[in-house]
């Protein structure tokens, strides 16, 4: 299974605007998320931890093979030129030497043993994200708009509800595909103060032109989505990880879409 990863952009003013982020994991489908952010409580904390994340998820499979190819005993530089030679990708090796660089090699490449392939836990070891153990989240909401209807954009529409607030973690949103392939995406989310929030995450359910493989069809039926909020990533067996809470829907795919006149 190919997870595409892709970096997410974050406005940071004061009052921030409803956010868009694409999604750290995605397994089919294309999807966005926006949300009314609260403010953050600490900009510098949240910049600094989203940037470790976003690094981690693009690297972190990487590193390890890095390693093992003889990175280990040549220090930052020699370690984050073969990550970069392998993700094909100068922005993860300058992010790489960035990071390396900030925490030190050892502890860098420490976390990485540790943490395996889990980007959150990765980033709490190196103290880019900050940990929240006593946070909870209760789902109040959970909604699929239209319930029903041609392929097109499904808008899944949720709020929850945290007593303590919640540590670094992510919104997880899993559906059970008609034809058996994965789908699903989740995004970062990170440490809110008590309160409610909201977030809005489409689905583009429209077969990808052009697809050769793993492609998913939406064909018409019936799709159970289980939305999560997590302390750390979801289904992690590591420390700071724990799902707050989860909440199932569904909506149903009628047809294909209708034509549109006016590409005729
Ligand atoms: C990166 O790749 C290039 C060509 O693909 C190669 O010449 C270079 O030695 C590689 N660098 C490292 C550090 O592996
Ligand atoms: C909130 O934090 C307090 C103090 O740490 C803890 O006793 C309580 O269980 C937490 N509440 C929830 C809902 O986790
Ligand atoms: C969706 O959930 C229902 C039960 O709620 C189940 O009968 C059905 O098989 C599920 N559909 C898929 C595609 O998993
Ligand atoms: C779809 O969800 C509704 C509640 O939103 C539920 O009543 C219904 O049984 C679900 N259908 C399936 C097939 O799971």
């Amino acid at each position: 299974m190919v997870l595409a990863v892709l970096l997410a952009h974050q406005c940071l003013a004061d009052r921030p605007p409803p956010r868009r982020q694409a999604p750290l994991v995605r397994t089919g489908g294309s999807w966005s998320l926006s949300s009314r952010a609260s403010k953050p409580s600490n900009v510098n904390d949240r910049d600094k931890c989203k940037f470790c994340v976003d690094f981690a998820h693009n690297a972190i499979q990487t590193i390890g093979e890095a390693i093992l190819e003889g990175g280990l005993t040549q220090g930052c530089e020699k370690l984050c030129s073969i990550v970069a030679n392998k993700t094909g990708s100068q922005a993860v090796g300058l992010a790489c030497d960035g990071l390396c660089a900030l925490v030190g090699f050892d502890e860098f490449v420490h976390a990485f043993e540790k943490a395996d392939v889990d980007p959150i836990y990765y980033c709490e070891l190196l103290k880019q994200c900050p940990i929240v153990d006593n946070g909870d989240a209760t789902i109040t909401k959970l909604t699929v708009t239209p319930k029903s209807g041609p392929q097109g954009d499904f808008l899944i529409d949720m709020e929850y509800e945290t007593k303590n607030g919640t540590g670094t973690g992510e919104l997880l949103i899993y559906v059970d595909p008609v034809d058996g392939l994965p789908l699903g995406a989740s995004f970062l989310n990170e440490p809110q103060d008590p309160g409610k929030y909201d977030a809005q995450i489409t689905l583009h359910a429209v077969p990808q032109q052009g697809c050769e493989v793993a492609c998913e069809s939406f064909e018409p039926g019936v799709y159970n989505v289980t939305m999560h909020v997590c302390n750390g990533q979801c289904m992690s067996h590591h420390p700071h990880s724990k799902i707050y809470d989860k909440k199932k829907t569904n909506f149903t795919i009628t047809g294909p879409a209708p034509t549109d006149p006016s590409r005729l």
